[in-house]
């Protein structure tokens, strides 16, 4: 029989990109999802992309006894726990819902996966837990700095929980995947990233001004110690963190994990400057921006890019997919959505 993983946040950016990697890996998937930040859209798009019918179940973590029945009712072999609120500047203005949320939903499982015995869980983290690290590139003994918002110190508080739990119960065995900055789309463009109002981040707003939906991109400051001046962030594709993903089940099922709480930096390993990422989109979807440099945002760091090292040895994982296909991926993605 087929080991059957809980995607909690399933429907959303990256869990939907899992959740397909998932089955086409052999798994069987349960999709837990309240639809805050996201669309029942993409459980067809799941479906229509692999063939198959999704079990999916709306539900907020956060109702404890709703998601005790769920543990109740199915013997899940792993979880992997994508939903949270992730808007940096709304956890600014709304802080108490982000820590109720983001860490609730967490507890809640935790507490429920040792009542029914589910030790394993992949865990969606963040490279914000580093914050603007002193060396580059970030490898995950790199000391964590003060969190710049309310939304990253939730995943450094996220990331405290397990480590204790795994600590004090070595049943629990937990891997935190620190994400740098995921970006594009599944090759069919049937399931994307799906932005609430006006994009925060840059591969949405670049989308949808290419789309005319933006009237003009603005590039947060250009005076930066890069070498064009502008930030640099080390972007991957949402495949190939989706694929990590599976490769970090397969880990936790067939008990290669060295130790019960393991955490790994994902990303490619490079740097791409604002510019960069601009011109890589104009070039291979043939089209231009409309674009203007403004000044630096607040709280952003200058450059940040992965040490993938451990994640490349122990996962045996490397990202594949470069910023020529993430591009074309998001472009491709947001035409769909037009
Ligand atoms: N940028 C622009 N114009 C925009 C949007 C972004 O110039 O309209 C720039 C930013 O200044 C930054 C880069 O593009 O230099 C990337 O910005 P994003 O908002 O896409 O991504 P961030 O690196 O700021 O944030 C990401 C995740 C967060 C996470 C953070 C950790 O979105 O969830 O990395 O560093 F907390």
């Amino acid at each position: 029989m087929a080991n059957k993983i809980l995607v909690t946040g399933g429907a959303g950016y990256i869990g939907s990109h899992t959740a397909v990697e998932l089955i086409n890996s052999g798994y069987e998937i349960t999709i837990v999802d309240d639809l805050s930040n996201s669309k029942e859209s993409a459980i067809a798009g799941i479906e229509k992309i692999t063939g198959q019918k999704v079990e999916f179940v709306k539900l907020d973590l956060r109702d404890y006894d709703a998601l005790k029945e769920l543990f109740a009712n199915n013997k899940f072999d792993a979880i992997i726990h994508f939903a949270a609120s992730k808007a940096v500047g709304e956890s600014m203005q709304i802080p108490l819902h982000y820590y109720r949320n983001n860490i609730q939903c967490l507890l809640n499982l935790l507490e429920l996966m040792d009542e029914y015995n589910v030790p394993n869980m992949a865990f969606s983290s963040s490279c914000t837990v580093y914050g603007q690290p002193d060396q580059l590139p970030v490898t995950e003994q790199t000391p964590f700095k003060p969190a710049e918002s309310t939304y990253g110190n939730t995943k450094k508080i996220n990331e405290d929980i397990l480590r204790d739990a795994a600590r004090s119960n070595e049943k629990y065995q937990l891997i935190a995947l620190r994400y740098f900055n995921p970006v594009g789309a599944h090759e069919t463009a049937e399931i994307g990233e799906l932005p609430l109002g006006v994009p925060n981040n840059l591969i949405p707003f670049v989308t949808q001004t290419a789309a005319g939906i933006r009237e003009q991109l603005s590039i947060f400051g250009d005076d930066y110690g890069t070498p064009d001046g502008t930030a640099v962030r080390d972007y991957i594709h949402v495949v190939d963190l989706a694929k990590a993903h599976v490769i970090a089940v397969d880990r936790l099922l067939g008990k290669k994990n060295k130790a019960n709480y393991e955490f790994f930096n994902l990303g490619t390993g490079k740097g791409s400057s604002v510019l960069e990422v601009v011109n890589t989109f104009e070039r291979v979807n043939d089209l231009k921006l409309n674009y203007k440099i403004v000044d630096r945002r607040a709280g952003d760091v200058e450059q940040t890019y992965a040490d993938t090292t451990l994640a490349n040895e122990e996962l045996g994982w490397k990202a594949e997919l470069g910023l020529d296909e993430m591009m074309k991926s998001a472009w491709a993605w947001q035409q769909k959505l037009n």
